[in-house]
């Protein structure tokens, strides 16, 4: 993990599969309170430019947790909502910042800001990508089904829904792990091609990628069952016409029951019951959608630590 010390992490595809497996074990030892590690005097700074709950929050506890300090550089109330160009605003902050964590829309915008930043700049959610929550997946998987420092080779996960952000990071972070993804989703609705491909490339033929249009042999026999929203953020106005789209596509009791009998289901939330889960699985006994949102915050410390070099080995 040394060897991350200032680097960026705007794709899960950043890390390699031994990279994102020690972080899982940091992640964990943090969370055990076997290790601690002192960020003291580091500040993270957050430029959020859509709504949050959970990575917000979590960024802000994992840093007062590691002794550092967190700035809100909202957009509202920062030069940044009034157009002040990234490569400037990129290279202030890192003159008083010692890594930034970035919600955006376009990945371009993330990558210029990681083009003119001298520190670690983390994808906090794009529209192409949510790594740091495909790292808190996981760690949920592990804890589930004890695979321990090791990776998760042999197990399947499901991902029904939109082809979106998190279809694309739980794509790449299971092919580094060596897990079968199926990502099954309406006609029209599909994971980019690129990022089918690149998740193929580090998969490396030890495990498979596949893409369905139907939601029953996408969830078949798999071990975990994951969907998230129908419409995300900036796609608010396509709502009603995605609400048809998507019509039997919801993550539901029925679709639960073409699972392993050991499957958990998780899904990042927010969620809308009756829409993509239906209210008896988000909150029946598969359902791992909290434990799920706290390692937000475990993996998010390790992270932090590795970027700004509070790890030695
Ligand atoms: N899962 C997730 O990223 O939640 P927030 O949008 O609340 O941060
Ligand atoms: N796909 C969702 C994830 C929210 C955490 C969105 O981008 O809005």
């Amino acid at each position: 993990l040394a060897a991350l010390k200032g680097r960026d992490l705007l794709s899960s595809a950043d890390l390699d599969g031994p990279q994102t497996l020690a972080l899982l074990e940091l992640a964990r030892q943090l969370k055990s309170g076997e290790r601690r590690i002192d960020l003291a005097g580091k500040v993270l700074g957050l430029i959020f430019s859509k709504a949050s709950t959970r990575t917000r929050v979590s960024f802000i506890v994992a840093m007062a947790r590691l002794g550092g300090q967190t700035i809100d550089l909202n957009p509202a109330v920062t030069q940044v909502g009034r157009g002040e160009p990234i490569a400037d605003t990129a290279r202030v902050l890192s003159r008083y910042c010692d890594a930034l964590a970035i919600r955006t829309f376009a990945q371009e915008d993330l990558a210029d800001y990681a083009h003119w930043a001298s520190i670690p700049v983390i994808n906090a959610l794009t529209d192409l990508e949510h790594p740091c929550q495909a790292l808190a997946d996981a760690l949920t998987i592990q804890e589930r089904f004890g695979h321990g420092p090791t990776d998760l080779h042999g197990l399947t996960l499901a991902y029904v829904g939109d082809g979106n952000n998190m279809a694309h990071s739980l794509m790449l972070v299971g092919a580094l792990l060596g897990m079968d993804v199926r990502v099954g989703c309406p006609d029209g609705f599909a994971p980019s091609p690129t990022v089918v491909e690149q998740a193929r490339s580090l998969a490396g033929g030890r495990s498979s990628i596949t893409v369905l249009q139907d939601p029953v042999a996408t969830a078949l026999g798999a071990h975990v069952l994951y969907t998230d929203v129908w419409a995300s953020m900036g796609q608010e106005e396509e709502q009603a016409q995605r609400e048809q789209a998507f019509a039997g596509w919801c993550l539901d009791e029925d679709l639960l029951a073409e699972a392993d009998p050991r499957a958990i289901v998780l899904h990042c939330l927010p969620a809308h019951r009756g829409e993509e889960i239906s209210a008896g699985v988000i909150e029946g006994a598969a359902s791992r959608v909290f434990d799920q949102a706290e390692n937000r915050l475990h993996v998010q410390q390790a992270l932090l630590a590795t970027l700004l070099g509070g790890v030695a080995d």
